[in-house]
């Protein structure tokens, strides 16, 4: 007789939750792009900050949110206890800026992706999110630059990668035309990717 697999997701839909911190274009284009997915659900976004513009997009996109400080999740599992609550199988960060604590990461093994806006493992580590990264591939007259989407750990940017993309960057690019650039590979590639580790 065939054993079935425990962790078989066959017939199961799986549960995303979506941590952002800011405007959360990123977020919405993930949803956007499972919306009539019947085996994935974005079923929560998270976020860090009260007035963070990923709030409204879930609102619009009707998808039911979640607020937390930035202690709450260092120093409690009320962020941890949302998340089975609301049986989330596998986490995206999409713009999130805080490290996850050790908690999150045992809870979660191999189950959270991160996406960031440079070409690990330059430009990767503290300090070195949103603009700021930009700002200093501009600064340091870099010819090209890109995505890197990882596996999540303790540490900033250190997780395995799984997938990359580059653009090249024009003498005259400033940090804003070097971020639409980067935003442009990150809607195109990124619900994909996550679909690929996924199904
Ligand atoms: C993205 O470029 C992401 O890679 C970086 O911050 C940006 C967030 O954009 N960490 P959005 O909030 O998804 O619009």
């Amino acid at each position: 007789m065939m054993r079935k697999k425990p962790s078989s997701n066959i017939n199961k839909i799986i549960r995303i939750a979506i941590f952002a911190s800011g405007s959360g274009s990123n977020a919405e284009n993930i949803a956007d792009y499972f919306k009539d997915n019947t085996e994935v659900d974005i079923a929560l976004i998270l976020a860090n900050k009260p007035d963070a513009y990923v709030l409204e997009r879930a609102k619009k996109l009707d998808i039911p949110s979640f607020v937390f400080s930035g202690k709450e999740f260092r120093s409690s599992e009320i962020v941890l206890d949302k998340l089975r609550e609301n049986k989330i199988d596998f986490v995206v960060l999409a713009g999130f800026m805080l490290l996850v604590p050790k908690y999150l990461v045992e809870a979660f093994p191999d189950k959270i992706i991160n996406i960031h806006p440079a070409l690990l493992p330059h430009y990767g580590g503290k300090g070195m999110f949103g603009d700021n990264v930009h700002k200093a591939v501009i600064a340091n007259k870099e010819i090209k630059s890109g995505i890197s989407i990882h596996y999540v750990n303790e540490r900033y940017d250190e997780g395995n990668i799984i997938f990359q993309a580059e653009t090249l960057i024009e003498s005259d690019d400033t940090a804003e035309d070097l971020a639409t650039k980067i935003h442009a590979l990150e809607y195109k590639h990124f619900p994909r990717v996550i679909e690929e580790v996924l199904i």
